[in-house]
């Protein structure tokens, strides 16, 4: 299931792009937007996860967020999210852009990441300029401690744009790296599907590793069908076989 081709490329590579969805936290026991656990209370993401979902709603909105927040808290990284610190270790040029928000990239010592949807545990103020890292929440209308008002969570919602730094860097490695996996991500939300193109488009050489077959898989050069915590300690200790690095 892992071709020659792919280890050629790793071997040759000084730049490599890795793209992660909630696929990657599955097996830390944080469930997925789309699969079988995906609905909570029968709400898709984008109910929640919207300016006019929180408008409509907020305390609902805070009370999925604050259930996510305490999944999250308690998973722990993966074997995933470890060989990506290993790959990282061994590649000239390393970018890990996320989708999730869970740190989980960081927790396990990923260094360069790029969180494209924020954090889940930072905050913002709805009317003022307040914004915390890592802020406690105890309940599900929690008031800014400079004005009063409600405060969000300071992740991006659908409908909003991206930090405009952290697209800047994501597209700037799509377009210039020679590999790019795309690993356990649905593929169905932009700008962050749509980074594997860029790459494309510029000669490099796409891998998937996902359960299931996405909107980029006719894309991929090389697919591997299976788990990311299976499949990515394989290829990081068949690279370390086969180049002699570790
Ligand atoms: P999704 O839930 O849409 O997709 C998860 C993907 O992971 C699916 O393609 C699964 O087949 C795959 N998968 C599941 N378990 C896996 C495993 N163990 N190994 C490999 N692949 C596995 O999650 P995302 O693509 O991350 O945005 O969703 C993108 C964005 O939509 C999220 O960041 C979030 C969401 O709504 C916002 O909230 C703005």
């Amino acid at each position: 299931m892992l071709s020659k081709t792919l280890f050629e490329r790793m071997y040759k590579s000084t730049s490599i792009v890795v793209l992660t969805g909630a696929g990657v936290s599955a097996e830390s026991g944080i469930p997925t937007f789309r699969g079988p656990d995906g609905l909570w209370k029968n709400h898709k993401p984008e109910e929640l996860a919207s300016p006019s979902g929180f408008a409509k709603d907020s305390a609902l909105v805070w009370e999925w967020y604050n259930w996510r927040r305490d999944v999250i808290r308690k998973a722990k990284p993966n074997l995933a999210h470890y060989a990506l610190v290993d790959m990282e270790s061994r590649i000239e040029e390393f970018t890990l852009i996320t989708q999730n928000v869970d740190n989980l990239h960081f927790e396990a010592g990923s260094q360069n990441v790029h969180e494209l949807h924020g954090n889940i545990f930072n905050v913002k103020c709805t009317s003022c300029g307040f914004k915390a890292d890592n802020y406690a929440v105890s309940n599900n209308a929690p008031k800014c401690p400079d004005c009063g008002n409600l405060l969000r969570p300071d992740v991006v919602w659908f409908g909003e744009e991206l930090n405009p730094a952290v697209l800047a860097k994501a597209q700037e490695a799509s377009a210039t790296c020679e590999l790019f996996f795309i690993i356990g991500t649905s593929a169905l939300v932009h700008p962050a599907a749509s980074f594997p193109s860029i790459a494309k488009a510029n000669g490099c050489f796409l891998v998937e590793i996902n359960t299931e077959d996405t909107p980029l898989t006719p894309q991929a050069n090389e697919v591997i069908r299976g788990k990311a915590s299976e499949w990515l300690p394989k290829i990081t200790i068949l690279y370390d076989k086969i180049t002699g690095k570790s």
